[in-house]
C-alpha cells in the first residue's frame, strides 16, 4: 500500500473513495464543506438524517454523490469536535480504515489532514493516519489455505490537503511512518507465528534476511559460545529444549562511530511452557507471543534502518524455548549469571529474566548510550495495568521521562512503575546471591528488580508488555506494540524531533 500527500480539491477528485471527517451531527471542515457545495448539501442532509452517530469511528457510504467525482464518498465521525482527543483520532482512523477494507476499490483519498488534534503538530497526524490505515489493514492468513484477500486490494492512499504547498515536514512524517508500519507489521507477524515455525532459529534467519536487505552488522551466538562466556542463566532456561538457542546481535549504523548507540534487549521466548514450574493448559498456546519483546526489537530496527535514521542502535535478542524435559532445569537450582552473581532459580516459569540478565551484561559491552529492554514479563503486570498502558521501569528518571512522551507521542503509551531499592528484599535467597522470583506482591517490580542487579553501570530502562504485546479472544493476534514507541523514542533522543 502507497502512501502519498497531495494538495488537491476533494469534489474534483477522481477516486475510488473519497474520506471526509464530521463532526457531531451536522458539522464538517473545509474539505467535506467544499464537496458539500459542489454536491448542492447532499452531504448534510444525510447527515441530517442522522444515520451517523456522533461516536468516533462510525461511518456512513455513500455512492454516485452528485457533483462529487470520486465513486464514494465515506462520511467519518470523529465524535463531538470539543472533545477531539488523541484516542477519538485513532479510533476515528481505524473506523474508517475499516469502513475502506470492506470496499471493492483499489485507491482512496483521505481528506483528514484539516482535522485538529489540539496540542499535536502536522507532522503526528501524518503519522498517526498512516500507521491507523496500515495496522487496520494488516492481515496474517499465510497458514491458511484459503485467502480472503479483497478484489480489488487497495493499493494507493492519498492524504489530500487543502492548499498547496506539502511541506518537506509532511513527506518526512509519510515516510517515517510507512517504515515505522512495516516495522509494526514485522513483530506482527512474528508474533502471530506458532512456535513451531517460528522458533529461536527462525528468529535468528529473520534477523538475517534484514541484515541483508538494510546492510546491518549481525552476529549470533550459540549455544557452545553462551557457555564459553558464562552465560549460566541463559543456558539454564533452554536446557530442556531440543531448540538450539540463539543469542542474536543486530547493529544499525545511521551515524558515525563516534554516537554511542541505543541499545534494545528483547525477550525471545518463542514458547513458555513454563518449564518444570509447568503452567495450566488453559490459553497456554498465548505463549506463542512470549517472544513478542524480540519481535519488537527487530520491528524498530528494520523501521530505523527502513527510513535512514540518522542514528547508531543495537538489538540484542537472547532466543530460547522454555520446556520441561529430563535435562532441564529444576526449581532449587542455582547459576552463576555472565555478571558473576549466582541466582536460586526457584521458579522455573520466571524465565525471562534469567535470559535477559545475561543478554543486559553482554549488552554492556557495546557501551550504550542507553539501554531498553522490551519483555512480556510478567502476568502480574497486566493485573496492574490491563491491556492499555506498557508497564515502564528505569534506573534514570530522565530516561523514563524520555519513554513516557515517546509513547505519548506515539499512542502507544506506556506509565511509569516504582523500582525503589524496598523491593529488593523480596528477592532475598538462603542459598544464592538472589532468588529469580520474589513472591506474589508486586510481582512486575520485583522482576524489573531482579534485572536492575544487571544494569547499574548503565543508564536502563524496562518495558514489560505482557499486556499489551497482544490480544486474546476473538481478536487473538499480536499487536505489534511497542515498535512505534521504541522508534519514537530513538528518533526523539537522536534530538531529530
Ligand atoms: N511469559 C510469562 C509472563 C506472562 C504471563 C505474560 C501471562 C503474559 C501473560 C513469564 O515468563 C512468566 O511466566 N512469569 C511468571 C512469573 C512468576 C513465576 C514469578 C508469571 O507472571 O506468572
Ligand atoms: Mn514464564
Ligand atoms: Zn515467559
Amino acid at each position: 500500500m502507497e502512501f502519498s500527500i497531495k494538495a488537491l480539491a476533494p469534489a474534483k477528485h477522481a477516486t475510488g473513495c473519497l474520506v471526509l471527517a464530521a463532526f457531531g451531527k451536522d458539522v464538517l471542515l473545509r474539505a467535506g464543506e467544499q464537496a458539500d457545495r459542489a454536491a448542492s448539501g447532499a452531504l448534510k442532509r444525510a447527515l441530517a438524517r442522522g444515520d451517523l452517530p456522533a461516536r468516533a469511528g462510525a461511518t456512513l457510504l455513500l455512492h454516485s454523490v452528485p457533483g462529487v467525482a470520486a465513486q464514494r464518498v465515506l462520511l467519518v465521525s470523529f465524535g463531538e469536535r470539543k472533545e477531539l482527543g488523541a484516542g477519538a483520532f485513532r479510533d476515528a482512523l481505524r473506523g474508517a480504515a475499516n469502513a475502506l477494507k470492506d470496499l471493492a476499490c483499489a485507491d482512496a483519498t483521505l481528506a483528514l489532514l484539516d482535522v485538529h488534534v489540539p496540542g499535536r503538530d502536522a507532522a503526528w497526524h501524518v503519522r498517526q493516519t498512516v500507521l491507523a490505515v496500515r495496522e487496520a489493514f494488516y492481515r496474517f492468513d499465510q497458514l491458511k489455505t484459503r485467502k480472503k484477500a479483497p478484489v480489488p486490494a487497495l493499493v494507493a492512499v492519498t492524504l489530500a490537503q487543502a492548499a498547496a504547498p506539502v511541506t518537506l515536514e509532511a513527506q518526512r512524517a509519510l515516510k517515517e511512518a510507512s517504515a515505522t508500519a512495516e516495522g509494526v507489521a514485522l513483530a506482527r507477524t512474528l508474533g502471530n507465528l506458532p512456535a513451531n515455525i517460528c522458533t529461536p532459529t527462525y528468529l535468528a534467519e529473520q534477523a538475517r534476511q534484514l541484515a541483508r536487505r538494510y546492510k546491518l552488522e549481525i552476529e549470533v551466538l550459540e549455544r557452545r559460545d553462551m557457555d564459553k562466556l558464562g552465560m549460566g542463566a541463559l543456558v539454564s532456561v533452554t536446557r530442556g529444549s531440543r531448540e538450539s538457542p540463539k543469542l542474536i546481535v543486530l547493529k544499525y549504523r545511521g551515524a558515525g562511530a563516534k554516537a554511542k548507540p541505543i541499545v534494545f534487549v528483547g525477550k525471545g521466548v518463542t514458547f513458555d511452557t513454563g518449564g518444570i514450574s509447568l503452567k495450566p493448559a488453559g490459553e497456554m498456546d498465548e505463549m506463542k507471543f512470549d517472544m513478542s519483546g524480540a519481535g519488537s526489537v527487530l520491528g524498530a530496527l528494520r523501521a530505523l534502518a527502513g527510513m535512514r535514521a540518522p542514528l547508531n542502535a543495537i538489538g540484542v535478542i537472547p532466543a530460547c524455548e522454555n520446556m520441561p524435559g529430563g535435562n532441564a532445569s529444576k526449581p532449587g537450582d542455582v547459576v552463576t549469571t555472565l555478571s558473576g552473581q549466582t541466582v536460586e532459580v526457584l521458579n522455573t516459569d520466571a524465565e525471562g529474566r534469567l535470559i535477559l540478565c545475561d543478554a543486559l551484561t553482554y549488552a554492556g559491552r557495546f557501551a550504550p548510550e542507553v539501554m531498553v529492554d522490551i519483555a512480556t514479563l510478567t502476568g502480574a503486570c497486566v493485573i496492574a495495568l490491563g491491556h492499555v498502558a506498557t508497564g515502564l521501569f528505569a534506573n534514570d528518571q530522565k530516561l523514563a521521562d524520555e519513554l513516557l512522551a515517546a509513547g505519548e507521542d506515539a499512542w502507544d503509551r506506556c506509565w511509569q512503575m516504582p523500582l525503589w531499592e524496598d523491593y529488593q528484599e523480596q528477592l532475598r535467597s538462603n542459598f544464592a546471591d538472589m532468588a529469580n522470583i520474589g513472591g506474589r506482591p508486586a510481582g512486575s517490580v520485583t522482576a524489573a528488580s531482579f534485572l536492575a542487579r544487571f544494569t547499574r553501570k548503565q543508564r536502563w530502562a524496562h518495558l514489560d508488555i505482557a499486556g499489551t504485546a497482544w490480544k486474546s479472544g476473538r481478536d487473538k493476534g499480536s499487536t505489534g506494540r511497542p515498535v512505534s514507541l521504541l522508534v519514537r523514542f530513538a528518533l526523539r533522543h537522536a534530538k531529530l524531533r
